[in-house]
């Protein structure tokens, strides 16, 4: 007897998912846009994804299932900014000396991964050799992190030991004492005369570490990106396999402050989307194929997993799109979902109680806390808790701005939190924590929009505010 509380839908990231239960990343994989092919072969380099959209999915799934391609896979968290900013000495801008920073770094890790692949073959053989014996010596090799690599690079004795290395092999003298720089060329040299039989790719992943400190960084990973899409141009004129890649929430993406950001938006990126925008039915958007792959891994003769063990309606409505409702359509919340239905199960198929149990624990235990994740970064986090109280201090999932002013000014957030009541709706709304309702036909019909839905769209102060199902039983709202 099939039993719904058998199917593992997975955990909620990526990387421990990949650590418990691998083959849900290979064999239960929705590859929804034929990604795994067409990012080898198209400029794409660049995946934007809100938190939870499958970023890091994306980079295990390739990891385990391209047995022709090298993967490794770099983690941006904990990088030593202060380190980082002193790679580059000297007074160009900040923009230029973290642009030429990254290059040296990202020379450096695809060197060692050229040096590591048994079959990739290089002509100068002596030149590698000088420069591995300086990188082991120093112990920039082998290269695990950036953070360590960031360290090793901006410490004197790094300097030092560039300074005499470039000077012996004899550099242009009156420069020798410059820089980093010339030894970039040179690595690139190398890099560019290596001949390898398959492709490696390079993911770097974990830039939102970045989200809960300064601008600087900000101009950092925005030289990243820039940076990135030139050496991959730069590879694939000289036909060297090498690609780099990156992921990074679109939230970020947005805020970074770069002239060239829409043109490599244009150009180079793929956006994780997860709502067929102007749909009514939302069937074909994705999830419930993640849904269905995961159950055939247990179930192989079962096509439509939710359809085979939950009712077709729940409270009158089609189960589905309620559950779907309780989600800002990313893998992440639709599987966290599934998986707080299945620990309420009292048989193997699934209740309406049952829905309604789960429904009540995801919003507390994993909803709320999830929207609270994403407001550190923009809002203080000791007050995050405050805001949380602010919402649903009328109990209506339904309120106007002024509904709540008082209750704001009297909280004394305004000072706290260092911005205004619409400021900060604003960027509850970016979190899709809160939406707006549209009246339209003379206001005798309202319609709902959410950042999740439209992804262009930005919040009106003048409309009533809406609170996002998912948070309405922890907030404990009327309903
Ligand atoms: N295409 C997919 N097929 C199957 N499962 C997926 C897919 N994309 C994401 N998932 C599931 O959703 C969960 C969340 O995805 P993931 O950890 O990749 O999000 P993320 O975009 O990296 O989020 P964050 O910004 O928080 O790091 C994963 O554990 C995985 O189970
Ligand atoms: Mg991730």
């Amino acid at each position: 007897m099939e039993d719904f509380r058998q199917i593992q839908f997975g955990k909620a990231d990526a990387q421990t998912e990949v650590e418990m239960f691998p083959n849900l990343l290979k064999e239960g994989y929705f590859d929804k846009d034929n990604l795994v092919e067409s990012i080898i072969h198209s400029p794409l380099f660049l995946f934007l994804g809100y938190k939870g959209a499958g970023k890091t999915a994306l980079s295990e799934h390739l990891k385990l299932s391209c047995e022709d391609v090298t993967v490794s896979l770099m983690t941006l968290t904990d990088l030593p900014y202060k380190s980082f900013g002193k790679i580059i000495s000297g007074d160009d801008e900040v923009e230029l000396k973290s642009k030429f920073a990254w290059r040296w770094l990202l020379l450096v890790k695809v060197l060692y991964n050229l040096y590591k692949d048994n079959e990739a073959v290089i002509s100068d053989n002596a030149k590698l050799r000088n420069v591995i014996d300086l990188f082991s010596k120093i112990g920039i090799f082998p290269v695990t992190e950036f953070s360590n690599l960031i360290t090793t690079t901006s410490s004197n004795r790094f300097k030092a030991e560039i300074k005499g290395f470039e000077y012996e092999h004899s550099f242009s003298r009156e420069n020798a004492s410059v820089s980093i720089m010339m030894l970039v060329d040179y690595l690139k040299e190398i890099i560019l005369s290596f001949k390898e039989e398959h492709q490696q790719l390079i993911v770097i992943d974990g830039l939102d570490a970045i989200l809960t400190s300064r601008e600087i960084q900000y101009i950092s990973i925005a030289a990243l990106i820039n940076e990135v899409k030139e050496l991959n141009a730069l590879f694939a004129q000289n036909n060297v396999l090498v690609k780099i890649i990156v992921l990074c929430r679109t939230d970020i993406f947005e805020r970074l402050p770069d002239p060239n950001k829409n043109k490599i938006r244009r150009d180079c990126s793929y956006s994780f989307n997860w709502y067929i925008e102007g749909a009514d039915n939302q069937n074909a958007c994705g999830l419930i194929d993640i849904a269905n792959i995961r159950c055939k891994l247990k179930y192989p003769q079962i096509d439509n997993c939710l359809q085979h063990f939950l009712p077709s309606y729940y409270k009158g409505k089609e189960t589905v799109s309620v559950l779907l409702d309780m989600t800002r359509h990313t893998p992440r919340d639709f599987l966290q979902l599934l998986g707080f239905i299945q620990k309420q199960c009292r048989t193997g198929n699934v209740s309406e109680m049952d829905i309604t149990r789960g429904i009540n624990e995801y919003s507390s235990v994993y909803f709320l806390p999830e929207i609270k994740d994403e407001m550190v970064g923009y809002i203080p986090y000791q007050y995050v808790d405050s805001v949380v109280t602010l919402l649903g201090e009328l109990h209506e999932r339904e309120f106007y701005i002024k509904d709540i002013e008082t209750t704001f000014i009297s909280m004394d957030l305004g000072k706290k939190i260092g911005m205004e009541l619409r400021e900060l709706m604003a960027i509850l709304y970016e979190c899709s924590a809160v939406g707006n309702v549209y009246s339209y036909a003379d206001g005798r019909e309202t319609r709902l929009s959410f950042k999740y839905r439209n992804r262009n769209s930005s919040f009106n102060p003048v409309n009533k505010v809406v609170l996002h199902r998912g948070l309405w039983k922890a907030l404990n709202v009327n309903f």
